[in-house]
């Protein structure tokens, strides 16, 4: 396959259309791959998500996947991945908790690009690691998608400091890499995955790296988890929903008063943008409402949070990330 989508390629906007593109892929998966064995790094981001589900169709356990948790994930994602593509779907998955390994390196260090050269630098030393371990592998899956050919001189290769292996000397294997995100999400579906899964809002490499401003400290983390789950609770009702909806965590002290006595917290940020290509972004109006309860939710529910702030900033001046 080249990597330019033909002027006359049907855009796959039904589940009829997703269905032939399913049965067509896998037919090609079949064609480059033979009786090789493909290893995939499954984030459970939609795009991968996507690939590692016909991969199993298409050579079932000949796809090792791997899900790295670097600790930065939302909450409930690994659980997910291993529900959906474990439990669910059979698939051949190596679990890898990098958890204390990630934190461990990015402990003191509060610079946001030395932050992400970090955690992209030990996730592919963590991928290789576990490629190093396996027997056989001679294709490597990738969720590359017609956007990143497109752009990518783009925001997100700007961002994307890690990527994958170059020294993993496999070929490559593609299936959607002709594909718009909309179509990747049309053929989710199809394929069965969870809405949830396929309607994820986008989500840095990163994580909640990014979002736990400066240098990462495990209780300011698990405070920006939780708040984030609760406002991608909160925020999810709204319809339409905003493009990005989340929480970050500033690196400093919030004072608050309880019994009458003073003591140190931190301040959530809450933050909902809308954009076309995330080039330029818009704060979106959240109804009153919806953000007291947002802010009793937080202060109730998260240890050490006692002050929300709402971000109501524009791309530009203000950056989409807080870092
Ligand atoms: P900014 O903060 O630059 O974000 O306005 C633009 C879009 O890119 C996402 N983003 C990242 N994505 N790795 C990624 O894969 C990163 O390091 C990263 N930083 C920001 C951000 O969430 C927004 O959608």
């Amino acid at each position: 396959m080249s990597n330019i989508r033909p002027a006359d390629m049907e855009r796959i906007t039904t589940r009829e259309l997703a269905d032939k593109f399913i049965e067509e892929q896998i037919k090609e998966i079949r064609e480059q791959v033979g009786d090789g064995k493909v290893l995939l790094a499954l984030s459970g981001g939609v795009d991968s998500s996507v690939v590692a589900a016909l991969l199993i169709k298409a050579i079932g356990d000949r796809l090792t996947c791997v899900h790295v948790n670097h600790g930065l994930l939302r909450k409930g994602e690994p659980e997910q991945v291993i529900k959906v593509f474990k439990e669910e779907m059979g698939a051949n998955l190596i679990y890898v908790d990098a958890v204390d390994r990630f934190l461990d390196k990015l402990a003191g260090v509060a610079e946001p690009e030395t932050k992400r050269k970090i955690i992209g630098a030990e996730f592919i030393d963590v991928f290789a690691e576990e490629a190093s371990k396996l027997d056989g592998i001679g294709f490597l899956g990738q969720g590359t998608i017609y956007p990143d050919i497109l752009e990518s001189d783009g925001v997100k290769a700007h961002h994307n400091v890690g990527g994958l292996p170059e020294d993993l000397q496999f070929e490559l294997v593609e299936p959607v890499k002709l594909l718009y995100k909309d179509e990747v999400r049309v053929v989710g579906t199809a394929l069965g995955l969870p809405d949830s899964m396929v309607y994820r809002q986008p989500f840095p490499g990163p994580g909640l790296g990014v979002r736990c401003v400066g240098a990462i400290t495990r209780d300011r983390l698990e405070a920006v988890r939780e708040a984030d789950a609760i406002v991608r609770e909160e925020i999810g009702k709204m319809n339409p929903t905003p493009w990005q909806y989340f929480c970050a965590i500033p690196d400093f002290v919030s004072t608050g008063v309880k019994d009458d006595k003073r003591y140190m917290g931190w301040a959530v940020v809450v933050r909902a943008i809308n954009t076309v290509d995330a080039v330029t972004a818009e704060a979106v109006e959240i109804p009153w409402p919806m953000l007291t309860t947002i802010r009793d939710r937080i202060i109730a529910e998260v240890l050490g949070v006692n002050r929300v702030l709402w971000d109501i900033s524009d791309k530009p001046v203000a950056t989409i990330e807080w870092e």
